[in-house]
């Protein structure tokens, strides 16, 4: 949308909406963030619905949402990280914890296959109905249907629910199981591409069978699919996003590290190549480097140390806000640069630097340098609603979350409850209790260092529960594809070339939220 204005109308929008090199040019020497402006709205033969939302962030990453959860210790584990991958985007697995549990965290996601339970609850056939009853009581199972496997997992059986009863309570499992002759299974083989569709054929087929138990070829179970999980799944398919996969059709994750050194200040470099070489096992897909600085020597060294010896992974790394940073992490060799230096949520490093860009100024700035140098660019932090996403969108390929996604139940934590209402904790990267869990590197600091105090750069804080990772993202996507729709943006290419800005006062903020009503909530809690 850069042609001459040729009509008195065309004129005019032209000098009022501008384009962002004009808009933010002339918005200088002030730096603005999202509720400073409005996109106008332009002509549109799209419908929301059909709104593409897909991004790339590297030549072998693509995900089907611009969305990407934190890598914080209270937004992303491998729940969350499943949930991002189903609903199309990314989770980044935080990393305050040993690097042996991060690697089995990205395991659990690379190895989820929706729809078949892994580990099913199995019992053995010289138990008693009586123990199998006690278990399920004291574990407060939902279901009564187990199968019977013996040492090595190999599948001897199926206790089914009509037999696990107080009047069989002195029974041996053995005496009542249905016996492995008479159990229909499935080979792993058939099941591992897609086991929603061989599991609704399966049945199709056998009708009256409503558990299929998937074995190897030793006959040992490997997992279990239930006809109601089944249903269940196919009707939400109906209303959910593409998951993103890799090649072999396994969820995608990201992992982040920290600029591990050694007692001499140095890099130390056999442990942070044994990690990513730990991770890279796992077929992790982007590995990120994330720090508060990501202008600085260490980054960049840490960076060209993972490039050279793993060349194919994508690399993501921050977080910076000028040009030049984004310049010297492209010169590294990074594929994705994360911008945002002091917007989230939790963050205090601008009211204790004295430091950092509001955001939608650094995403130019940042924007810029990145097309010329051919990487992506993804908005980390400050975003509390959709439209500041498309106003993100306008200039980086996907955007971080970290406390837009901290209520959700994937996220790690316990509920607390505090007056009638239920929180989860949320805390900063670099609140001092996250450092001293691990994070301290990430903000420069050591956390053994007992001669200097933690400086923190973030606050611990709560947020409300806000329901399933699905609903919150099923909100978020919505809103951006009416973003779209509005900017007649077939794709996110098209939302960065349509937009058009317009800086709004404090009165037109007030104008853009609900005023003057009294508000009828009709929020789930
Ligand atoms: P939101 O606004 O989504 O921001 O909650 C999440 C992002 O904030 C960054 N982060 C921090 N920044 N001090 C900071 O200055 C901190 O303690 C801190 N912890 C997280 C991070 O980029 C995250 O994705």
């Amino acid at each position: 949308m850069t042609t001459a204005a040729s009509s008195p109308a065309q004129s005019i929008d032209a000098d009022f909406y501008q384009s962002a090199d004009a808009f933010f040019r002339s918005s200088l020497p002030v730096a603005l963030t999202f509720d400073d402006v409005s996109l106008s709205t332009l002509y549109s033969d799209i419908l929301p619905k059909d709104a593409d939302t897909s991004t790339t962030l590297s030549e072998t990453l693509r995900l089907q949402i611009p969305i990407i959860s934190s890598d914080m210790d209270t937004v992303t584990e491998s729940r969350m990280a499943i949930a991002m991958a189903l609903n199309g985007g990314l989770g980044l697995i935080h990393y305050n914890m040993p690097a042996k549990d991060q690697v089995k965290e990205v395991a659990r996601v690379k190895r989820h296959i929706h729809g078949l339970i892994q580990d099913p609850i199995t019992v053995t056939s010289g138990s008693l109905i009586g123990d199998v009853l006690g278990m399920i009581e004291q574990k407060k199972f939902a279901f009564s249907t187990f199968p019977i496997v013996e040492e090595h997992g190999k599948l001897v059986g199926l206790l089914s629910g009509n037999m696990v009863k107080e009047r069989y309570r002195t029974k041996r499992v053995s005496e009542v199981m249905t016996p492995r002759t008479q159990l229909i299974t499935e080979h792993e083989r058939n099941v591992a591409k897609d086991p929603i569709k061989s599991a609704d054929a399966f049945f199709n087929q056998h009708v009256g069978v409503n558990k299929m138990l998937v074995v190897d070829d030793q006959d040992r179970l490997r997992g279990l699919v239930t006809s109601s999980d089944v249903e269940r799944i196919m009707s939400e398919s109906k209303l959910r996003r593409k998951p993103s996969r890799d090649g072999n059709f396994r969820l995608v994750v990201g992992a982040a590290i920290a600029p591990l050194r050694k007692a001499s200040g140095e890099l130390d470099r056999d442990r942070i190549l044994g990690h990513v070489g730990a991770l890279m096992d796992e077929s992790i897909d982007a590995i990120a480097v994330s720090t508060a600085h990501g202008h600085t020597a260490g980054v960049g060294d840490m960076v060209k140390m993972i490039r050279s010896a793993f060349p194919s992974i994508t690399i993501i790394a921050g977080n910076v806000t000028s040009g030049v940073g984004v310049e010297f992490l492209a010169d590294c060799g990074v594929d994705a640069i994360k911008v945002g230096q002091g917007p989230g949520s939790i963050c205090t490093t601008r009211i204790v630097a004295g430091v950092g860009i509001p955001q939608l100024t650094a995403l130019y700035v940042a924007s810029k340098a990145a097309q010329a140098r051919g990487v992506k660019i993804i908005a980390d932090g400050g975003i509390t609603k959709s439209g500041d996403i498309v106003k993100a969108l306008t200039l980086g390929d996907a955007v971080i979350l970290g406390g837009l996604l901290a209520g959700c139940r994937e996220a790690p934590g316990e509920i607390i409850e505090i007056n009638g209402k239920v929180y989860k904790q949320y805390r900063g990267m670099g609140s001092v209790s996250a450092m001293k869990a691990g994070s301290a590197a990430r903000y420069g600091h050591d956390k053994n260092d007992q001669s200097r105090k933690l400086t923190a750069e973030g606050i611990e804080a709560l947020k409300e529960v806000s329901g399933s990772a699905d609903d919150v993202l099923g909100g978020l996507v919505g809103g951006i594809q009416s973003g779209m729709g509005y900017l007649g943006a077939r794709n996110l290419a098209a939302l960065r070339s349509n937009a058009r800005f317009i800086r709004i006062s404090p009165a037109g903020q007030k104008e853009a939220a609900p005023h003057d009503v009294i508000e009828v909530s009709t929020r789930k809690n």
